[in-house]
């Protein structure tokens, strides 16, 4: 099974892809999916093939909170931690030409869903992997990092069950990462968008 989403070395196919990247249509362009999915490093990549700025929504919490994402969890609770979220993500959708990478919970607020649904010119698009995979990657990512950064990973069977019908539902376009790296699941996006608008 393939559990990382690596970064491979630039092949020349690749390169052009790069050089044709577009989005028509579109201004800003969403990732959801679970923890693990790879919506921050699928995202920064990307934001380079279109030459747009990558914004992570977790990045954006910390930034305004001045703490961790577990550190907010320990201090304050999830229920503030959503509030948060929600006052980010406003923010960040009101930009354009960016590439934004949710927290894997984010659709789990009504709120959230329908800024996305409201909000013109964006595309959600949905990473989408086996359970077994995404825990996989998250323990990966744990161990590179030296730290547990992901407060809700203990529920992840409970949370992924509830949260996939949301993905779905909110995402325009779906792509499955479990058999691409990071750099074959943004050329599968931008074909994607390309494709369909
Ligand atoms: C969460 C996912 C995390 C982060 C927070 C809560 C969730 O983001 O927002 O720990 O509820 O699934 P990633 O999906 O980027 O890990």
């Amino acid at each position: 099974m393939t559990a990382t989403l690596e970064l491979a070395p630039e092949t020349e196919l690749e390169e052009n892809v790069r050089k044709r990247a577009t989005a028509p249509g579109v201004d800003r362009i969403v990732l959801t999916g679970f923890m693990g999915s790879g919506k921050t490093s699928v995202g920064r990549v990307l934001a380079e093939r279109l030459g747009w700025r990558f914004l992570d929504l977790d990045a954006e919490i910390e930034r305004r909170d001045g703490r961790t994402v577990p550190e907010i969890f320990a201090a304050s609770g999830e229920a503030h931690f959503r509030k948060q979220e929600t006052a980010a993500l406003a923010g960040l959708l009101g930009q354009r030409r960016v590439v934004v990478a949710l927290g894997g919970g984010a659709p789990e607020e009504l709120g959230n869903r329908l800024l996305m649904e409201q909000t013109p010119r964006t595309a959600v698009v949905y990473l989408a992997a086996p359970l077994e995979t995404l825990l996989d990657r998250c323990e990966r990512d744990d161990a590179r990092t030296g730290s547990a950064g992901r407060p809700l990973l203990a529920q992840a069977e409970q949370r992924f069950a509830v949260r996939r019908h949301l993905y779905e539902r909110i995402a325009g376009h779906q792509v499955e990462t479990s058999a691409r790296s990071v750099e074959e699941a943004a050329d599968a996006i931008l074909e994607a968008l390309g494709r369909n608008r």
